[in-house]
């Protein structure tokens, strides 16, 4: 596990040796020859040894839904709406492509919200290193568009879903449309993608009644569902002391009705997926709040205004978006790097320090 305050001497010597790495890649003038060299080595490392191969890229903080843990007042307006543009995307997408990314995952807000989210996903597929584009969504349009998308270059969906009671949904996303969501959901699987998954976040007025109608949905799906932990953001205060409970009662709940961890391959990040005999699907379990979580940590997120974010709960950002205007992509990849030299080894939910975020829509889960 990694300390969260690195101290030992090997971990400074770790640290050393990769900050070392990191700075004899600085020049910006690099020919995108020797970036193709470099991405095949993997360059994209912090200083405790961790690899980044993924990237989650928000395109949009609007959303339409108003989940109570996230936007209960639906989305407000606070600054001018300006995301980054298509080429801007196609722009980052390449020099993080060139860093070693190879799966994009398109966030907001809501992703589908984009009237261009077709194109975006288009583009991003069709970037040389990138194999996989995922998107998170409410799923709110799926079932009209998800062919489309698929057709673009979409291989990994993720859905959120918190309850499949269709009273209990409606209440918590603030829209009654908890069959046109599963409708799309289905039509994502009928068209093959690579992996669909469901996000439901953990709430304690529903267990353990939700994991009785998750388990039956996964019967004969081929889908993981996979729990968050609630997690304390700047905004949720008090709605996170009412609701939040440990992953620990999900763990002991399918621990006693024969459900077993499997084994986590490399690039999983940081959830554990259970399995069963009896079920097609997958139950899993994303603890923010459990001890270790940070250590698989192999994602970097940009916002939609162009800020790199090392961390969900961290601070600032640097911003990348000067770069965007025309291509230059070594730029991009020389702050990039020399960025994540500041990597923190951990978050610090624990001792209820959010960083700035005040709600997950703001830069995307
Ligand atoms: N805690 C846990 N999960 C959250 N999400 C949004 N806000 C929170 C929070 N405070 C989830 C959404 C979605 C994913 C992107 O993040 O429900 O599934
Ligand atoms: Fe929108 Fe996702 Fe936040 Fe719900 S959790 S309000 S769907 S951004």
């Amino acid at each position: 596990m990694l300390a969260r305050r690195p101290g030992s001497a090997t971990q400074r010597a770790v640290r050393m040796n990769a900050v070392q790495a990191l700075s004899e890649h600085h020049d910006p003038a690099r020919a995108v020859g020797q970036l193709e060299a470099e991405r095949r080595a993997g360059n994209l490392v912090d200083g405790f040894g961790r690899r980044f191969y993924y990237l989650r890229l928000s395109v949009t903080e609007v959303c339409n839904f108003r989940c109570s843990y996230c936007l209960p007042d639906g989305f407000l307006k606070t600054a001018p709406l300006s995301f980054l543009g298509i080429e801007e995307i196609a722009r980052l997408t390449r020099a993080f492509a060139l860093l070693g990314v190879a799966k994009v995952r398109l966030t907001g807000g809501e992703p589908t919200v984009r009237g261009d989210i077709g194109e975006i996903i288009a583009r991003v597929a069709a970037t040389p290193g990138i194999d996989k584009v995922a998107m998170t969504t409410n799923g709110w349009n799926l079932h009209r568009h998800v062919a489309a998308w698929r057709a673009a270059g979409l291989t990994n969906l993720n859905i959120s879903i918190d309850d499949l009671d269709a009273a209990t949904f409606a209440a918590i996303t603030g829209h009654d449309r908890l069959d046109q969501v599963v409708a799309g959901l289905d039509a994502a699987l009928a068209l093959g993608m690579r992996a669909v998954k469901v996000n439901a976040v953990l709430l304690k007025a529903s267990v353990p009644e939700s994991f009785d109608r998750f388990a039956a949905f996964v019967k004969a799906r081929p889908i993981a569902v996979r729990f968050i932990e609630l997690m304390r953001t700047g905004d949720n205060v008090d709605y996170f002391a009412a609701n939040h409970v440990s992953g620990a009662v999900l763990k002991a709940w399918l621990e006693a009705r024969g459900w077993s961890a499997r084994p986590r391959a490399f690039d999983d990040g940081p959830a554990i997926e259970y399995e069963h005999p009896d079920y097609v699907g997958r139950i899993g379990l994303i603890a923010p709040y459990g001890a270790g979580f940070c250590d698989s940590c192999n994602r970097l997120r940009v916002t939609a205004r162009g800020k790199l974010r090392l961390c969900l709960f961290g601070e600032g950002g640097v911003d990348l978006r000067d770069l965007l205007t025309d291509d230059q992509p070594g730029a991009v990849v020389a702050r990039v790097t020399a960025a994540l030299v500041g990597k923190s080894a951990g978050h610090r939910l624990h001792e209820g320090h959010s960083g700035d975020t005040r709600h997950l829509a703001q830069l995307g889960g």
